[in-house]
């Protein structure tokens, strides 16, 4: 099969192509970030993003099939991000690949956001299910157990934050810009974690959900403290501060991704991988820690390539792609959702901030 893929849900367009002809590939994999255009307001504003993605998604799609070497009728169908996400670029996603699917009588599949990133590990390196997903980006941060494409046990998440947003909000408070987390992984060379007492959220407690709002005070009020006579925060300061986020927030996922191993293996005896996925796993010192983990329980560890870590259209169109084998496909009433649980039986958190 050979697949379109459509992604629009938050800051990055992005069209991509891949095909299951021998082994899982990617054809093209075009991607356009509008991080300049967010970058003077500190985060994204969604309606600047919807107009990004509505003047870049054609562009991107037309060099996606043409890098490939194909055309609209050579295509299996054609999948786009139909949620979670900020409204209006899930908006602009949909109706492109419904117009697609109409004009080329194309079967057309609805993919939901956070699939894309929990099948990834299947696109890069063909693992079978079950799995055990850490899914760390700036909008969602969960631990779940893979079983199969649409099913999905959530152990946890987080009550408050994503890890990505508190690398993001930390950052702006150290100064150091948007999107945070690259620029706290690049300040926190050579500093000394341990010289700021920053909390583990919720370490040592049962259960796999994480925190991450607590952090963010603490950092906060470090910064005003160090700042409080009016002089700027040293160099050094930031240094040590941004190592001392990177390692906490190491601390907190390692504890509860250790909880979800056992839970993990207490329901699937056969299962020995640990996948993680977002952007946050672009982050080395968390993936390298990551990696040990696995290693201490004998389990494999998976981290997709960086460029398949953050958001793209090959992770849209690979899970489109596996929908679309197992003849999941949806029709041209599918409304854009700006929610979407991966496991709609998951019991809902509450606390400020929680969005899934
Ligand atoms: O998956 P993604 O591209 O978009 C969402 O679906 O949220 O993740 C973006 C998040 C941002 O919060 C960004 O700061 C974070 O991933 N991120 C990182 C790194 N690269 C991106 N966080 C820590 N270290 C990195 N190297
Ligand atoms: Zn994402």
């Amino acid at each position: 099969m050979i697949v379109l893929g459509i992604e629009t849900s938050c800051d990055e367009t992005a069209a991509a192509v891949v095909t299951d002809c021998g082994s899982p590939r990617i054809l093209a994999d075009r991607i356009r970030s509008q991080t300049d255009e967010h970058r003077p307001y500190g985060g994204i504003v969604p309606e600047i993003a919807a107009r990004a993605h509505l003047e870049a998604l054609d562009p991107l799609i037309i060099g996606a099939l043409a890098e490939s070497g194909i055309g609209f009728a050579d295509l299996d169908g054609v999948a786009f991000t139909g949620g979670p996400g900020l409204i209006g670029g899930v908006i602009v996603g949909t109706m492109a690949a419904k117009a697609i699917a109409l004009v080329h009588g194309l079967p057309l599949v609805a993919v939901n956001h956070l699939e894309g990133h929990a099948l990834t590990a299947r696109l890069t390196d063909d693992i079978a299910f079950p799995y055990l997903l850490l899914l760390v980006s700036g909008g969602h941060c969960q631990l779940l157990i893979v079983e199969g494409v649409g099913r999905y046990v959530r152990l946890g998440t987080t009550t408050d934050d994503a890890a990505g947003e508190a690398f993001d909000k930390s950052a702006k408070l150290l100064g150091l810009g948007y999107p945070g987390g690259p620029l706290i992984e690049r300040a926190a060379r050579g500093g000394d974690a341990a010289r700021f007492d920053l909390p583990r959220p919720m370490k040592g407690r049962p259960g796999c959900d994480l925190s991450f709002s607590g952090l963010k005070t603490a950092i906060r009020q470090t910064v005003e403290r160090l700042t409080r006579h009016g002089d700027p925060l040293a160099p050094q300061d930031v240094t040590d501060l941004a190592a001392g986020l990177q390692a906490a927030i190491g601390d907190s996922l390692v504890d509860r991704t250790a909880n979800a191993i056992a839970l993990f293996r207490a329901r699937h005896l056969e299962g020995t991988t640990l996948v993680v996925a977002g952007g946050v796993a672009a982050n080395a010192a968390l993936r390298e820690r990551l990696a040990g983990l696995a290693a201490a329980h004998g389990m494999a560890f998976v981290a997709p390539p960086l460029a398949l870590c953050t958001d793209n259209a090959a992770m849209i169109a690979w899970a489109g792609l596996e929908r679309l084998r197992l003849g999941l496909t949806d029709d041209l009433a599918f409304a854009p959702r700006p929610r979407w649980p991966l496991d709609p039986d998951a019991v809902p958190v509450r606390g400020a901030g929680v969005k899934a």
